[in-house]
């Protein structure tokens, strides 16, 4: 603990709440490195580059799944909960790697995919056998719309249309019903309302806890309580199939048979597409014991048109301050943030809120990193974004492997939709975007597989890579170094109370952060404008520059240039500068 101010010091949580000073970084094992040449990441890649992790400093690995799967959904399609894929490597190996980051002092969170299963898991098979089987109830299983033929267009059960394309009802001959499936036909969803089913759940989160690992990122986990099986508008399924009545319960009754009664680090985060502030909040009530912090989706769904996620439309500053002061102020008394920009199912940060172009590139990397990070809250960093990786240039339809790229193309396509605009909103928002192999170095194959890789590297690893970065101050990654370094030295960056400054304006991203008498200035030119003046309060003259990601020699000049002074700022494209008083 670094030399603090007493009042500081006395405001500092007790551990059972560690994870507010940690950093989480997430590795989507398909694309982070392969070590046996088939072109697939694998456990055996990630253990050989947890160094790499460690010299980062972050303290959590979030894990997307490396269970048994199919791979309709890269591993969301789980087909054995407690075994991991041959694709990925051993239960041995994942043995090796927990204790192999436990001993660098980081811990491993596990991707809990349980609102559906793989349509190959052996509940499901037994499920799907006869109408009488143990578990025909463990998911959701429904006969056509009244007057209608099963199988045919229109007798699904509700209108609702799949998260990837298509109606959510299959048609099953083998027992003549159809069951739901929110994303693809080979992820049936898992009927919670069966007691029994939950046990099984909850059993096997046990295993995994017992076996070692630190706690769950939790797919999906606010479709688990159904609301209502009826039409909506659209056939949008979220009213109808998000946030039903029993997710609260189902959350505190999973915390109580899992959580309770462990020693304190484990970790809880809840995927929660269409949250809202209100909802989170008694998530993430520590008095109520469901959750530590939910991904919200607000701020990722922002340059979503009328038309939904593939209508993009232009993002303003504006908006996004109001959208993340607001789960600020939403979360400061009661609940807790989770922090982030991207992960593998949104396209590059770099690419999507700053600029990837060559002369901006690093520049708003560091800047966006700086902004999310002294937010309060917990950061997840997605792989390749502490090297500033961007989004990919995927020149046809052919170039891309995920499922809902695919549906989403070929569907729009047959409903008559111009094929090149289809193409475009795939190349900025598509899920392949983050997807693109890890870039460690400037090797053919970037470093991450001596053989074919799975889906192309991205042509840019040649200047943009990790070997060129890890010794290099100035890098991406040397910023995001310093940034987790700060927020475990200082706590007023883990606990500080928010307040947003300048909310209207179109360029700077303004706040400060302050506790128990000690507050910290974060301002950021969040555009390519080359010098916006900041009307910093007059309290900040003089206050201590801890750290600014555009070297000096390089800063504009300043007005009065009042020593490092904040008070009459001025700030360079993308330059972000944290002050201390
Ligand atoms: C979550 C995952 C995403 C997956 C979906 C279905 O949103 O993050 O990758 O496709 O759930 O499991």
């Amino acid at each position: 603990m670094p030399d603090l101010p007493a009042t500081a010091q006395a405001d500092v949580p007790p551990a059972r709440d560690w994870w507010k000073s940690a950093v989480v970084y997430q590795i989507y094992p398909r694309s982070f490195a392969d070590s046996d040449g088939d072109g697939v990441g694998d456990l055996g890649g990630i253990l050989s580059r947890l160094d790499h992790l460690q010299r980062l400093g972050v303290d959590v690995i979030w894990l997307s799944p490396v269970y048994r799967s199919p791979m309709d959904d890269n591993g969301y399609d789980i087909s054995d909960y407690q075994d991991i894929d041959p694709l990925f490597g051993t239960l041995a190996q994942f043995d090796d790697l927990l204790a192999a980051a436990h001993e660098r002092g980081i811990r491993i969170v596990m991707d809990l995919v349980v609102n559906h299963t793989s349509d190959e898991h052996a509940w499901f098979l037994d499920s799907r056998a006869s109408a009488d089987s143990p578990r025909r109830d463990w998911y959701w299983w429904r006969p056509p719309r009244p007057g209608h033929v099963g199988g045919q267009p229109g007798a699904e059960p509700t209108n609702w249309v799949s998260l990837f394309s298509g109606p959510a009802w299959q048609w099953d001959e083998t027992t003549g019903a159809y069951y739901l499936h929110l994303f693809s036909p080979k992820q049936p969803d898992l009927n919670w309302e069966n007691p029994e089913l939950r046990e099984a759940v909850y059993a096997m989160m046990r295993w995994w806890l017992d076996r070692g690992v630190d706690g769950f990122r939790m797919d999906v986990i606010n479709m688990i309580s159904k609301r209502e099986l009826v039409d909506t508008p659209g056939g949008d399924p979220a009213p109808a199939a998000f946030n039903g009545p029993r997710l609260h319960e189902f959350l505190a009754e999973m915390h109580r048979e899992v959580f309770a009664g462990r020693p304190p680090g484990l970790l809880t985060v809840g995927e929660m597409p269409s949250s809202t502030v209100e909802q989170a909040r008694l998530h993430t009530d520590p008095a109520r014991t469901e959750l530590d912090m939910i991904f919200q989706f607000e701020h990722v769904d922002l340059d979503s048109g009328p038309g939904g996620k593939w209508d993009v439309v232009p993002l303003r500053l504006s908006r996004l301050k109001a959208c993340l002061g607001r789960w600020q102020e939403g979360l400061a008394e009661v609940g807790w943030n989770s922090l982030y920009w991207g992960n593998h199912d949104q396209p590059r940060a770099v690419s999507r809120f700053g600029d990837d172009s060559p002369h901006h590139r690093v520049r708003s990397a560091t800047a966006l990193a700086t902004v999310l990070h002294l937010h309060r809250g917990t950061p997840y960093i997605y792989q390749g974004d502490e090297l500033g990786m961007t989004n990919a240039h995927f020149a046809t339809i052919d170039d891309f492997r995920d499922i809902e790229a695919l549906n989403h193309y070929r569907t729009a396509v047959a409903a008559g939709a111009d094929p090149v605009a289809v193409l475009d909103a795939l190349r900025r928002k598509g899920r392949d975007n983050a997807r693109t192999p890890m870039q460690w170095d400037a090797s053919p194959g970037a470093g991450f597989s001596s053989g074919d890789p799975w889906i192309e590297v991205n042509a840019n690893h040649v200047e943009i890579n990790a070997a060129d970065q890890v010794d290099d101050p100035d890098s991406v990654f040397a910023h995001h170094q310093r940034l987790i370094a700060l927020r475990h030295e200082e706590p007023v960056v883990a606990h500080g109370d928010f307040t947003m400054l300048l909310p209207e304006h179109e360029q700077l991203y303004v706040f400060t952060r302050s506790l128990g008498g000690r507050e910290l200035l974060v301002a950021a030119n969040l555009s390519s404008e080359q010098r916006v003046p900041v009307d910093v309060p007059a309290e900040w003259a003089r206050a201590e520059l801890v750290l600014t990601n555009v070297p000096s020699a390089a800063r504009p000049s300043q007005p009065d240039d009042a020593d490092e002074a904040a008070a009459a700022l001025v700030l360079g494209p993308w330059e972000a500068r944290i002050y201390r008083r």
